[in-house]
């Protein structure tokens, strides 16, 4: 282990990791040399662990500016095939795909071969054509975290549908959205879900949505056996729906270009995104980072605790382990309930071989003490990762050598919605770690720094994150508004893609992640718009306006707090602010709860009316040392009784 003021502290790789990886030192600089200098070879011999239906004609064809992307043009694919299908063909069929660790300790596991899951997701496909879902319609899925959705987005993915999973903990409102944007016809959900012992309301969720957006069909799983209402001539039991389907399937051949999924993630203004990302690009992008960034062995146990709602799930629940003939692992369930051991009992139960995780989990669980961990059997462990936020250093060396025992390396993968798999991760059998730094690009990725004009930074040097190349699994534009993907991600820097991300690269070349530089803060590692939680907020009869920013929370990375101006006469008080909690909740989802709620009679703004955002940060973060010039301000006293007002908290 060395210390360096600049490069930070380096832990080396164990001996152990070297020996029978799929990538080493000198492989890495080579093969990211070649990714780059001859990238189309590159990655049509990458290419060639898919099964095409129609071979490439093409493999990149790309430009920032304009903004088109495409890769593997020509090739035709299914990556329903791709996932299932053919290691059935190849004499896998019974190998385990999906290991279900329900919500209850006490609950029934299942494991599911890849034979057992091609029959259960041609039947799902049958079932959905029957219902009306035909290739290209959009079908959004809102499925509590047990195999069934795993099957749901498989199945439209075998014909051609185009999946929009929204996560469980989505509200109606934000269900209704979601549905619009896209246009989705057609909702897969299950009757309830259950997390931390507790039931999510899934179907009633979906009804309230559909009050406001109606839709064609309805596909409803009995997942609890809870009572719900079903609507005549929309809503549809699987279990009914499903008798007498046939029992083949064949997976549609899809353009690598088509659109495979839709998922809706947070930008600086309030309205989601819907991230659109298409098939050939996607499927070798998803099947060679979880090969490369997780070393996986044949027969091991892989298990990354992200839900499918989210991207980490689509990629490394779904896809990448599945393109990969991997076996997953799928929890239901929450790290602290029962207890706060419960991930390190899966563990130890299912003898996992690669934990996967965020660092909002690993600090929670950190403050709860070791004896969680060290009552358990960890041995099986080989890998551990993160992803989500930066992992402050004291996380990174808990989860290293209290979860690691100090012997087996951690992979710190940052990547986002967009990036449609890992970019910047050091590679289990290459590279030392550094505790708190994702390390190297991935293969193909061309990292760049740039200053606020967008001067390139050379060398050690901190700036704003940008790709100057495209990669296969980048996402291709937003759905239906292919001007706000330009605007977003390449106006700021023309002609390269800006990830709104901060970052440093030492003098080693490793990335250190700083955190987002636009009005999007990072809650447990769930993206969320400011902009959404003040639209939220301003929706409420009494709320005149609100300005959200982030602010360091120990163990959510960031937690949101709001400042709150009130229409003239209303008071503020405990009963507003518990009244605006569940307001926000309602509207968006418990994910966006505030933190916190600063009732001002005014917020900070220029002589134009702008709210200087900046200020309500430091106010935030307590930093009143260094508010920096409010002299531009139409009222800077204003500032003074905010300041007053946050130290009073
Ligand atoms: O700020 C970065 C942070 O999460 C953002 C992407 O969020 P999302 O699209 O929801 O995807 C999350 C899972 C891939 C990034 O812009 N982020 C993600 N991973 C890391 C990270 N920040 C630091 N280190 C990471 N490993």
């Amino acid at each position: 282990m060395s210390d360096s003021k600049h490069s930070g502290e380096r832990v080396e790789l164990p001996a152990a990791a070297r020996s029978g990886t799929v990538c080493t030192a000198s492989d890495y600089d080579g093969m990211y040399a070649r990714s780059l200098d001859d990238s189309d070879s590159f990655w049509a011999e990458q290419a060639q662990r898919i099964d095409w239906v129609a071979e490439p004609t093409k493999v990149a064809d790309w430009s920032f500016d304009p903004v088109a992307i495409s890769w593997f043009t020509g090739g035709t694919l299914n990556i329903c095939h791709n996932a299932v299908d053919r290691h059935v063909a190849a004499g896998n069929g019974a190998r385990t795909a999906l290991i279900f660790e329900p919500d209850d300790p006490d609950g029934t596991v299942r494991k599911i071969s890849y034979a057992k899951l091609q029959r259960d997701v041609i039947t799902m496909a049958n079932t959905l054509k029957k219902m009306g879902v035909s290739k290209g319609d959009r079908v959004t899925i809102y499925m509590p975290m047990v195999p069934e959705g795993a099957m749901a987005m498989l199945a439209c993915a075998r014909i051609g549908a185009v999946h929009s999973v929204i996560f469980g903990g989505f509200s109606p409102e934000a269900i209704a959205g979601r549905i619009v944007d896209c246009r989705s016809d057609w909702v897969i959900t299950a009757d309830e879900g259950r997390r931390g012992g507790k039931p999510i309301a899934l179907k009633k969720n979906v009804d309230e949505a559909l009050d406001k957006v109606p839709n064609r069909g309805v596909l409803v799983f009995r997942n609890t056996g809870c009572p719900v209402t079903m609507v005549e001539g929309r809503d549809h039991w699987f279990h009914e729906l499903s008798q007498d389907v046939p029992d083949d399937c064949p997976c549609e051949p899809m353009a690598a270009e088509d659109p495979l999924f839709i998922l809706y993630t947070s930008g600086s203004t309030g309205k989601p995104k819907g991230v659109l990302h298409t098939t050939g690009g996607y499927a070798v992008w998803t099947e060679t980072t979880f090969r490369f960034v997780f070393d996986y062995r044949e027969n091991e146990v892989f298990w990354c605790t992200a839900d499918i709602g989210w991207v980490t799930g689509h990629s490394y629940i779904v896809y990448g382990p599945l393109l990969n003939g991997a076996t997953a692992l799928m929890f239901e369930g929450v790290p602290n309930w029962p207890d706060h051991d419960r991930f390190w009992q899966v563990i130890d139960k299912h003898q996992v071989n690669i934990f996967y995780t965020a660092p909002t989990a690993i600090r929670a669980l950190m403050r709860e003490g070791n004896d969680h961990v060290t009552r358990h059997d960890l041995s099986s462990l080989r890998l551990l990762g993160s992803v989500g936020e930066p992992i402050n250093p004291e996380a990174w060396r808990w989860y290293h050598d209290t979860v690691g025992k100090g012997a087996i390396p951690i992979v710190d993968t940052w990547w986002q919605t967009e990036t449609g798999g890992v970019m910047i991760t050091t590679l289990p059998g290459a590279h030392d770690m550094k505790p708190g730094s994702a390390g190297k690009p991935f293969f193909g990725i061309c990292p760049q720094l740039v200053d606020g004009e967008g001067a390139v930074l050379e060398g050690e040097a901190e700036g704003n994150l940008c790709i100057t190349r495209s990669w296969p699994g980048q996402a291709r534009t937003l759905y239906g508004d292919h001007d706000r993907f330009v605007q977003t991600y390449f106006s700021t820097y023309p002609g390269k893609y800006f990830t709104g991300d901060g970052c440093r690269r030492d003098d080693d070349g490793y990335y250190w992640i700083t955190g987002r530089v636009d009005d999007v803060i990072n809650v447990s590692g769930h993206r969320m718009g400011t902009a959404e939680v003040e639209s939220a907020l301003v929706l409420h009869p009494k709320v005149s306006e609100a300005a959200v920013v982030g602010f360091p929370h120990d163990i959510k990375g960031q937690g949101i707090y709001c400042y709150v101006t009130l229409n003239a006469g209303e008071e503020a008080g405990d009963a507003l602010t518990a009244e605006l909690r569940q307001w926000v909740r309602k509207e968006i989802g418990p994910i966006a709860t505030p933190d916190e709620l600063h009732f001002t009679p005014a917020l900070p703004k220029t002589r134009s009316g702008k709210i200087m955002r900046r200020i309500l940060r430091k106010i935030a973060e307590n930093e009143f040392a260094s508010l920096g010039d409010i002299s531009t301000l139409a009222d800077p006293a204003v500032v003074e009784a905010l300041v007053a007002g946050r130290k009073a908290r």
